[in-house]
């Protein structure tokens, strides 16, 4: 019993430690005390689990916001231009949203191209469009649907990353990477028609990847080719 009596007495804890010592001649009252010091301790137990959990949840948001700060510290350390990319990907949500239409193509408030994916998951021809060029023009590099390869860089991810005059400036004068064992280079594509009259559908179609609103492989369901695009495709590769 005297067991009994000190282990309830340590549950209960410093302050109804004087109550555990009245419980020497009061065994009833002590018993029930003790069942309280169970409870007591079941809930914080139950509370310490809790913090435990929410500890757990902020050291991972910590962490997460440090690996961000450390990326764009050293993004913006390597590069200029990279840390101009870090902010467009932060703006992300603008450089995707559909904000007018014309002539079946889409823009963000920018004025710059977007895709659109309708509800029945028909997509907009230049994001088709877009999915054939790179198939013919980029894949060999870049990897199917824009997932990337061991050589050059996963152009899902760079077409949400980059802002749009900058990606055009890449495709029309190409960059070699530059870094000591770097032998990687993007050519430059500035006289080739079959990519610059397409470098919108190219765009458009890679950012579809990026968000994965456009999965991979062909699109099932397109808009249909219109008279405006068929001008605007002749007039630049006539
Ligand atoms: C001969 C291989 C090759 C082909 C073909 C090629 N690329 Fe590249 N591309 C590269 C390499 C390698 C890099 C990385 C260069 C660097 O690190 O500076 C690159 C980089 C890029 C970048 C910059 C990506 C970023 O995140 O910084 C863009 C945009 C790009 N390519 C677009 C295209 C498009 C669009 C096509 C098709 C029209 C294409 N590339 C075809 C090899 C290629």
């Amino acid at each position: 019993m005297k067991t009994i009596l000190r282990s309830a007495a340590a549950a209960l804890l410093l302050a109804t430690a004087p109550i555990a010592v009245m419980a020497n001649d009061k065994i009833a009252e002590a018993e029930k005390m003790m069942m309280q010091a169970k409870e007591m301790q079941a809930e914080a137990q139950a509370m310490a689990e809790k913090a435990a959990s929410m500890m757990e949840a902020a050291k991972a948001e910590a962490a997460d916001a440090a690996a961000t700060a450390t990326a764009a510290a050293a993004e913006a350390k390597d590069e200029e231009p990279q840390a101009a990319d870090a902010e467009a990907s932060e703006e992300a949500p603008d450089n995707i949203k559909v904000s007018y239409e014309e002539d079946g193509k889409y823009f963000t408030e920018d004025d710059v191209p977007t895709y659109n994916v309708a509800e029945d998951g028909t997509v907009d021809w230049y994001t088709f469009s877009g999915f054939r060029r790179y198939h013919s023009e980029c894949h060999v590099c870049h990897g199917p649907d824009g997932e990337g390869s061991t050589y050059a860089p996963a152009l899902k991810k760079s077409a949400l990353d980059m802002d749009y005059y900058d990606f055009v400036d890449v495709i029309t004068n190409g960059r070699k990477a530059v870094g000591a064992s770097a032998n990687s280079v993007m050519p430059a594509f500035g006289t080739n028609k079959n990519v610059m009259c397409y470098i919108d559908d190219l765009y458009v179609y890679l950012k579809a990847r990026g968000t994965e609103e456009v999965g991979r492989g062909r699109p099932a369901k397109k808009e249909k080719k219109n008279d405006v695009y068929r001008e605007i495709e002749n007039d630049c590769m006539g």
